[in-house]
């Protein structure tokens, strides 16, 4: 009985080691002031876009109108940083 469950306990650690490993392969984990940076949503207006496009809907708070779907854009919680896209990587 305690022979299964510490096997069953250590099957379950070593799996989940595996998949947090895997994960952090497929995304780099970047971390500023010991925050997360949140990865992009895959949106059409989150693709191929320059900062100062960014700039324009994460300046404030906004409502964005996109083929009668209402996006609710949130004002940047940062200071200005160059090149959005090195910590925001698009979600695949
Ligand atoms: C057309 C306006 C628009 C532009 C341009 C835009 N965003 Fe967004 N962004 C939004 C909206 C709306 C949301 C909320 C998405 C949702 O509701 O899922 C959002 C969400 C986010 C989030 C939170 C994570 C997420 O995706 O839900 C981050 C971070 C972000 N944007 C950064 C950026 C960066 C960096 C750029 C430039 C590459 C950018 N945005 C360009 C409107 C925009
Ligand atoms: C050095 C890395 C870095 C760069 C460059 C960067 N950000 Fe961020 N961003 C972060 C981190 C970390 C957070 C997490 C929240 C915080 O810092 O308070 C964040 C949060 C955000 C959020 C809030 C998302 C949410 O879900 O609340 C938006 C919007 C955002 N960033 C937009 C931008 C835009 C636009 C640019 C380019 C002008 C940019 N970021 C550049 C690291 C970065």
């Amino acid at each position: 009985m305690l022979t299964s469950l510490v096997i069953f306990i250590s099957t379950f650690v070593y799996w989940s080691i595996f998949f947090k490993k895997y994960e952090e392969d497929q995304y780099p984990l970047i971390i500023v002031d010991g925050k997360k940076a949140p990865r992009l949503s895959p949106l059409s207006f989150h693709i191929n876009k320059s900062d100062t496009d960014c700039m324009s809907c994460h300046v404030n708070n906004q409502i964005i109108s996109i083929n009668d779907k209402n996006f609710h854009s949130m004002e940047m919680p940062h200071e200005f940083r160059d090149n959005c896209m090195s910590c925001h990587i698009l979600k695949i």
